[in-house]
């Protein structure tokens, strides 16, 4: 069994010092890894940045991330990104990291993802350049996650994106917005690459379980949905059992 803590936009600025801090602390004993779903920051500013990085080294656990798009909007990812690796967090981008666990390995593939929308309401690969691009895009990011999710040779596969696979999730965000908070590319991704457990963000007024059309459990940890500094979630080996279990872990 694994433990994995988890949270997503904690949306740090540059008055949050030591918001995580204390939290971080805590993980000690209680979890094996602990993921960030992306909108680590307000705006993707370096300075923002180095503040939750001054929490995340705190950790007595691997931390592993991707970004989400708040944390491109000023267009310094590189730079916020080996911040965080210099505080020792692990950054994912359509690649994967496999991490021993009491002599089990454990596989992350991790990926921001992109919108795109979802089957039967969905953009499409037609018309306008602009569009093409748009929905090349998505599906381009999402073919080269699956690739990365396959290659996994673990007893575990987790998917950390920061867009979600499905539709379930979303419950309680507007319909409208639906195609720019994630896309089905991406659930493609995740079933086709037979992954056991997906966590995602960005949904704030979404909920926190749902499933893949192909029925791997997703979980939206962005915060203002768990209501709390991170959840804790326990992953048994798959030929065990098949689904996960969940404890809510108090702030
Ligand atoms: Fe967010
Ligand atoms: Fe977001």
């Amino acid at each position: 069994m694994i433990r994995i803590a988890a949270t997503g936009d904690i949306h740090f600025d540059r008055k949050s010092h030591n918001r995580m801090g204390q939290h971080m602390l805590d993980l000690e004993g209680k979890a094996d890894i602990f993921l960030l779903a992306g909108d680590l920051t307000q705006t993707g500013h370096p300075e923002e940045m180095r503040v939750l990085a001054n929490d995340l080294r705190k950790s007595p656990i691997p931390v592993i991330a991707v970004l989400g798009n708040h944390d491109y909007h000023v267009d310094q990812v590189e730079v916020v990104t080996q911040i965080l690796k210099d505080a020792g967090v692990i950054v994912l981008e359509r690649s994967s990291i496999i991490i021993s666990i009491n002599g089990e390995k454990v596989g992350i593939a991790g990926a921001k993802g992109f919108g795109g929308g979802f089957i039967g309401s969905s953009g499409a690969d037609f018309g306008e350049p602009q569009m093409k691009s748009f929905m090349r895009h998505s599906k381009g990011e999402a073919r080269q996650l699956e690739q990365v999710i396959k290659d996994l040779e673990s007893d575990y596969k987790i998917v950390l994106l920061h867009y979600s696979p499905t539709t379930q999730t979303l419950s309680g965000e507007k319909k409208e917005i639906y195609p720019f908070l994630g896309c089905y590319y991406l659930a493609e991704a995740v079933d086709y690459g037979k992954a056991d457990i997906v966590f995602h963000g960005h949904a704030h007024a979404g909920i926190e379980k749902g499933k893949t059309p192909g029925g791997t459990p997703v979980r939206n940890v962005a915060q203002p949905v768990i209501r709390h500094a991170f959840n804790i979630y326990t992953l048994e080996r798959r030929d065990v059992i098949s689904h996960p279990s969940e404890t809510h872990q108090s702030s």
